[in-house]
């Protein structure tokens, strides 16, 4: 890796900033300073000190999280809107949230410190599963259903092959309930593609992502995947 990006990845500053401190003077590595740009080092064998102080990659954590109505998938909200962040364990570094729900979407997401993993997550050629249940106004008969498998037009041009089933009505709220697996995450998708139908979204919640479910998880709550949790949402990632 990288010595600027070694850096950055342990939480010291950003890489531009790494590269400054490198041309400084500084950095070290196995107790000689570094001065030139494009330098690797092994972040398991190599020993990298900042101003004489030894810096680490941190412990690489990856949650599932409940996201609840109301929220915004930010670190920080210039608005003061309540964040995600509010939800995160304090004392793991750099936890950022993988994707985004509406303000309005609940349900499950993945937060992650551990850029490789977010990296393979978000990339569109890995979409993993992302399973929806959608609550819609009227009752979509199977033509619209229809549609919506094979795929509509919105914003940014026509969504990929999804799986989608009417799984419930209530005619007292004149509302039905889909469910959608979809691949792709673009902005406002669901919602978007219940619109184009003519079915605007009541409600959307995030019920599942690749192998995981949010059955189990109250809202806010954060779960620790375990070493083998995160590979296989790996693989669900390389093979969606
Ligand atoms: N689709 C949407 O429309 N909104 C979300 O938050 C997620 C998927």
């Amino acid at each position: 890796m990288r010595l600027h990006r070694f850096i950055a990845q342990c939480g010291v500053t950003s890489r531009r900033k790494a590269e400054d401190l490198i041309r400084e003077g500084l950095v070290s590595v196995n107790g000689v300073t570094v001065t030139e740009m494009g330098v690797s080092v092994d972040p398991e064998t190599d020993q990298v000190e900042v101003e004489g102080k030894p810096v680490a990659l941190p412990d690489k954590r990856s949650y599932l999280f409940n996201k609840p109505r109301g929220i915004v998938t930010t670190l920080s909200d210039p608005r003061g809107r309540p964040t995600v962040a509010g939800f995160f364990p304090g004392d793991v570094k750099g936890l950022k949230p993988v994707g985004r729900l509406d303000m309005q979407t609940e349900g499950l997401m993945i937060v992650t410190n551990d850029g490789e993993l977010a990296a393979l997550l978000s990339h569109p050629r890995h979409g993993v599963e992302k399973e929806y249940v959608a609550q819609v106004k009227g009752v979509p008969e199977s033509k619209a259903i229809e549609r919506l498998r094979k795929g509509v037009w919105i914003e940014g041009g026509r969504t990929a092959p999804a799986s989608v089933d009417l799984t419930g009505t209530d005619p007292k709220t004149g509302t039905s309930l889909l469910t959608l697996i979809i691949h792709e995450g673009r902005k406002h998708q669901v919602r978007l593609m219940c619109e184009a139908v003519g079915h605007p979204v009541v409600h959307l919640k995030r019920v599942r992502i690749g192998p995981f479910r949010l059955k189990g998880l109250s809202s806010g709550e954060m779960r620790k995947l375990s070493q083998k949790e995160v590979e296989a949402l790996r693989l669900a990632a390389r093979k969606g």
